[in-house]
């Protein structure tokens, strides 16, 4: 389980119930309760007619190809996604609606309307095509949170390239593995960006990782930091965003591209140390996120939405980029830390701008709420309609907090569950339709087959606890692991059989019904809202020189949900002193990156094993949340971990 929270036995008896008021029913964008059942009896029919609201060069001629675990949507359909995003609306009124509205960390401001983001698209879309960027070619972008970034991904999407997006937090090394495994041809980057009022240096961990990438012909560098970094530039390599935009051609002839046709690939954790590249097509991911977009977060044409993820994150690609995007909505967006300068920064752009809809993570609430009241207080929040949740289990403490604090009692929350294969959100209240329950993201949406299995895939009946599984494909679903297909089906389609995808989540229904999540089954953490493998951390430790072995897990944590904590074996005359921990957490920030630098690492002489030799992290976990042992029947040496508990509670 991944967040601080109430046994699922206090969750289940959760009484407090948040219908719709009857001005919410009234205005919202699906009031026909009907939906849920329609959508069951004709599940094709309904996702065709999602399909409708968007521009086709060409219409499909089968809504849907199901040989599972194989799933193609809207086959023969010809769509392009940035002319979906930005032709049709320029084409009308909303040539000149905002369609970012962008702060940066230092405070400049920048509002692109639906021309400006349309003139800079093609202008960029061309500068890839002179650089020899094709229909299929991978780029790969590390950037910040400027409005360059949605320019680029828009672009490569206009001209058929798959973006892979890495976020701007991961080290020069896991880059450099996404670039190879991508086997990308072009790295679009920037000279840096500002965190917390610090420079984070993009532009030379761009250059430590593409000296082992000899797929990268070319570099794009944008000049964010101006004068302030000194920046290596290659020549011949490395071209400035600027100069290539200089001479770009005002018009590119979006791609027509096949409904399948690959759209971007993002690299997420899973059990094993190498990051998985998720696969997404064009039109079923469109279809998805922008539907979502519309229903879930009851999207109206005068709407400021803020969607605080980064772009790095499939949350950014669905709901800053695709799913706004395409419903001509404007956006906010924000590059950096919410307590810089002061910890109502959020809430100070939220009165600016008149933010109507905020959709953020629950260990961002934890911490304001941690903060204290008086930061939302200095600021007019009045503007807030609509409140949302992603990434976690949201406990019912903060979804209160949420609730009442910052939606003033008025907004309803929409706790979204869902994942970077999802491509959209799966499970959500429907605002107009559905009566919250505080912790529980509530129903699957329309035409989403969602149900709760045991160990043998019978479903559990409500009231019961299980597995998280779909039973049917859905247009945004991932279409394969980048460059290992074998991978996919194992990861997602084996557990249950190949008609049922494995989301990977614990899952309990209350016996209304509602879906209570419960975290990760596997051995993945979710640190913040994000997904790290204990495999991914425990192989940067032990490519320490000095590290013999290592086991990790994740702790509760009051504000990230849960914690990385390190158990570690050092190689004989190692010293196990404060300097090592801290060398130790460096080392993983250098091989991963920041977001999966431990917390708290332990020396230990040995690890608790099984017989057959296998770590039990669950006895680990036992100790580092200070809990009783649990059955310690199958450990090789039960003083193994004796010891390390009553060690572990004197250091
Ligand atoms: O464990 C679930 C958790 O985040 C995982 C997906 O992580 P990622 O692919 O990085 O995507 C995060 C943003 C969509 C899921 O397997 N998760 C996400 N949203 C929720 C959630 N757990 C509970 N409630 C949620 N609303």
């Amino acid at each position: 389980m991944s967040s601080p929270k109430l046994p699922i036995e206090a969750l289940l008896a959760e009484e407090r119930l948040f219908e719709p008021t009857a001005a919410l029913r009234e205005q919202a964008n699906m009031k026909d309760a009907g939906v849920y059942a329609k959508a069951q009896q004709d599940r094709e029919g309904f996702w065709a007619e999602a399909a409708r609201s968007l521009d086709w060069f060409k219409p499909w001629e089968k809504v849907l190809e199901w040989n599972p675990p194989t799933a193609q949507w809207f086959i023969g359909g010809k769509i392009n996604v940035s002319y979906n995003c930005l032709d049709r609306h320029v084409k009308t009124w909303r040539r000149n609606k905002a369609a970012l509205i962008w702060e940066g960390e230092p405070g400049e401001e920048r509002v692109l309307t639906y021309a400006d983001l349309y003139r800079e698209v093609n202008k960029f879309a061309n500068v890839m095509k002179k650089l020899g960027i094709r229909k299929g070619d991978r780029v790969t972008i590390y950037m910040p949170m400027v409005p360059e970034l949605p320019i680029a991904l828009l672009a490569c999407a206009r001209i058929g390239a798959p973006h892979s997006v890495v976020f701007g937090g991961f080290s020069a090394e896991s880059l450099r593995d996404r670039i190879n495994d991508a086997q990308s041809k072009l790295v679009i980057t920037a000279d840096g960006s500002y965190r917390r009022g610090q420079i984070v240096p993009l532009k030379r961990n761009v250059d430590a990782a593409i000296k082992e990438c000899p797929c990268v012909e070319n570099v794009i560098l944008l000049k964010r930091l101006g004068d302030a970094a000194f920046i290596h530039v290659q020549e011949g390599r490395d071209h400035w965003w600027h100069r290539l935009m200089a001479d770009a051609q005002a018009y590119c002839e979006p791609e027509a591209m096949d409904a399948e046709d690959p759209l971007f690939i993002l690299y997420t954790s899973g059990t094993t140390a190498k990051p998985k590249g998720i696969l997404h097509t064009t039109a079923g991911y469109l279809v998805g996120a922008s539907l979502t977009h519309r229903w879930v977060f009851d999207i109206k044409e005068e709407d400021v939405y803020w969607c605080t993820a980064d772009i790095g994150w499939v949350t950014g690609h669905s709901y800053i980029v695709y799913g706004p995007l395409a419903n001509g909505t404007t956006g906010l967006m924000y590059e950096g830390s919410p307590d810089w300068p002061e910890k109502d920064r959020w809430w100070q752009m939220v009165a600016k701008y008149g933010v109507n809809i905020l959709y953020t993570a629950p260990t961002a609430i934890r911490a304001f709420m941690k903060w204290g009241e008086k930061y939302p207080d200095q600021h007019d929040l009045s503007s807030l309609r609509l409140l949302g949740s992603v990434g976690e289990p949201i406990n019912p403490e903060a979804w209160m907090w949420y609730h009442d604090v910052i939606g003033k009692g008025k907004c309803p929350i929409v706790d979204t569950w869902w994942q970077t294969e999802t491509g959209s959100i799966l499970i959500s209240p429907l605002p107009g339709l559905t009566a919250m329950k505080p912790g529980s993201a509530t129903f699957p949406l329309p035409g989403i087959d969602a149900d709760v299995v045991d160990e043998t895939g019978q479903s559990v009946p409500l009231g019961g606890g299980g597995y998280l599984v779909l039973k049917s494909p859905w247009p945004s679903m991932a279409r394969t692991i980048y460059g290992d297909p074998e991978r996919y089906v194992q990861t997602y389609w084996n557990r249950f059989g190949k008609e049922v995808y494995f989301a990977g989540d614990g899952c309990k229904r209350d016996s209304q019904g509602y879906f209570w999540l419960l975290g990760r089954v596997d051995d993945v953490m979710n640190v913040s809202g994000h997904r790290i493998s204990t495999m991914e951390v425990e192989s940067a430790l032990v490519d320490h020189h000095e590290v013999a072995e290592a086991a990790v897990i994740g702790r509760k944590d009051e504000i990230k949900g849960e914690a990385i904590a390190a158990f570690v074996t050092l190689k004989e005359g190692a010293l196990s002193d404060v300097e090592k921990v801290s060398e130790l957490k460096k080392h993983v920030s250098e091989k991963i990156g920041s977001i999966a630098r431990p917390d708290a690492i332990f020396f230990t002489a040995e690890l608790p094993k099984t017989r057959s030799g296998k770590i039990m992290r669950r006895l680990l976990r036992d100790i580092a949340e200070g809990r009783a042992l649990g059955d310690t029947t199958t450990l090789a040496d039960a003083t193994v971990v004796a010891k390390l508990k009553s060690q572990y509670e004197e250091s």
